[in-house]
């Protein structure tokens, strides 16, 4: 299918990204059970064969996002790639090691990329929804490994997790004949995970108090008005170091700053956390235009034509993931 047909497609507005209560084995316990899970972008980590997904098309990673009441915990899981969160409205604790023994808070605009192999999870510490987005690195990125507590909790509130059939909910159906119900980790295997310091995760937090943007960089050409480009996740001059399979990086505008028309090989997804931005896009002989809101994803198609400009009042920030640990520069369209 060309791009274009599938262009509408490629913008999600925040209103759009529909939650899942019973995405992961954990929904029915205690603390949990009033989680929004939501895959946006990508084949998802969910399981859950019923979840709703915005943008199916393989990226090279996964965009999904957590909504979560105040005190609502995501529980204590492991990836087998990196797992970057983006806070973007409340205020979380995340914490990791496999007794949650480590811990940090990370407020509105704070990223973290957890590295693989480490026990991991957040609650909303804050008195509002909270609500973050998580990039997984990779197409497959082989779901989620739980904690073994997270098991037994789970089959005590009735969930178990099937092969074939994902969370089964064994006080509404008994486990169908035949199905093979997946085992918890065992302790030994869960003890040999990663652990880390709060000073060594801490190297892997952009606050955003504490932002700095790059004097030079390949957009520099295409700038207008006040806009800063900070590179977030990346293998050149990064705040943290990447490898995932993307790069991860914010523009801070005032309002009128932005880049003129590039086009890139790679794709990109711009995600819009604050202001209201401007995105012209141009590809196979056609042209529009989306304005993104806070929240608002558009997924920018390669080798199409892409312009943004900040045009909220009150200045604004957008992130950009771009799937390839170190881009190409772009080129500029006349
Ligand atoms: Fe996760």
């Amino acid at each position: 299918m060309k791009k274009l047909e599938t262009i509408g497609s490629r913008f999600v507005r925040r209103s759009e990204m529909v939650p899942c209560k019973s995405a992961f084995i954990d929904a029915h316990t205690p603390g949990s059970h009033l989680k929004d899970n939501f895959s946006i972008i990508g084949p998802g980590v969910t399981e859950n064969k019923e979840q709703f997904i915005n943008i199916r098309e393989p990226h090279g990673f996964n965009i999904g996002a957590a909504g979560q009441p105040p005190r609502i915990k995501n529980s204590l899981h492991s990836h087998f790639t990196a797992e970057v969160f983006l806070i973007h409205e409340g205020t979380f604790e995340i914490y990791w090691g496999l007794q949650s023994e480590n811990h940090t808070t990370l407020t509105e605009g704070d990223v973290v990329s957890i590295p693989t192999n480490c026990f991991r999870g957040f609650e909303n510490i804050g008195d509002k929804y909270g609500f973050l987005f998580a990039i997984l690195g990779g197409d497959d990125t082989g779901g989620v490994e739980w904690a073994p507590q997270v098991f037994k909790d789970a089959e005590d509130h009735g969930l178990v997790l099937l092969e074939d059939y994902g969370v089964w909910d064994t006080n509404k159906n008994p486990i169908p004949k035949g199905a093979t119900q997946v085992r918890p980790m065992s302790h030994e295997k869960a003890a040999t995970y990663n652990n880390y310091s709060t000073e060594e995760m801490e190297l892997r937090i952009c606050r955003s108090d504490s932002l700095k943007p790059l004097k030079n960089h390949p957009l520099k050409f295409g700038e207008y008005g006040s806009i800063q480009l900070h590179r977030l996740i990346g293998t050149k001059e990064a705040v943290i170091t990447g490898g995932d399979g993307f790069e991860l990086s914010l523009f801070i505008a005032k309002t009128g700053g932005g880049f003129k028309m590039l086009s890139r090989s790679e794709k990109e997804v711009l995600i819009c956390y604050e202001g209201i931005w401007k995105v012209d896009w141009t590809g196979e002989g056609q042209k529009g235009s989306f304005l993104l809101n806070a929240g608002d994803l558009f997924s920018v198609p390669e080798n199409f034509g892409r312009s943004i400009e900040c045009v909220g009042e009150n200045g604004g920030s957008l992130y950009s993931v771009i799937n390839d640990n170190s881009p190409k520069d772009p080129s500029w369209v006349n």
